[in-house]
């Protein structure tokens, strides 16, 4: 799985997502360490404030199936939808701050640090990033004194 695979893979979530109101389409595709990949994209809500990001929809997702420990990277894209409900967009766009503490409790959980590409939704660079770059001083588990056990 290379880094366009999973910006693609991302890509093609974003059809699926939910915008109506902001009109702004995100997809995210979670990559697990056995090469699995897990998407989700943006669910709003008319009730705005209860909005999903993509990033948390995949990541809940991946939890879901009891694969949260297993994410090792990120990719996310997103772009303003025309008339039609096709996305546009070269720019990157890159996790809001809550998705960036949802991302770190995988990081915790899986004990390692993230990958996290960020892409425009029609194309353009794509930007790798560490997750421990994108959120340094991150609140987690060590905080609440709680030890990780692996097996
Ligand atoms: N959004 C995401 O899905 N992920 C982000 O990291 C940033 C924002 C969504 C939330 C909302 O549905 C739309 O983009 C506009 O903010």
């Amino acid at each position: 799985m290379t880094p366009d695979q999973l910006i693609a893979a991302a890509r093609a979530a974003a059809t699926n997502a939910h915008a109506p109101y902001s009109r702004f389409a995100v997809g995210a595709a979670a990559l697990l360490a056995d090469g699995t990949v897990v998407t989700g994209a943006n669910v709003e809500n008319a009730s705005y404030g209860l909005s999903l990001c993509a990033e948390t929809v995949a990541v809940s997702t991946a939890s879901a199936a009891g694969r949260l420990a297993d994410i090792v990277g990120v990719a996310v894209v997103g772009g303003m939808m025309d008339h039609t409900g096709a996305a546009h967009g070269t720019d990157p766009i890159r996790p809001c701050g809550r998705c960036r503490q949802v991302l770190n409790e995988a990081a915790q959980m899986g004990g390692r640090d993230l990958t996290v590409w960020c892409g425009g939704i029609t194309g353009g660079q794509v930007e790798e990033h560490r997750l421990s770059d994108l959120l340094p001083h991150a609140f987690g588990p060590a905080d609440l004194c709680l030890t990780i056990a692996r097996a």
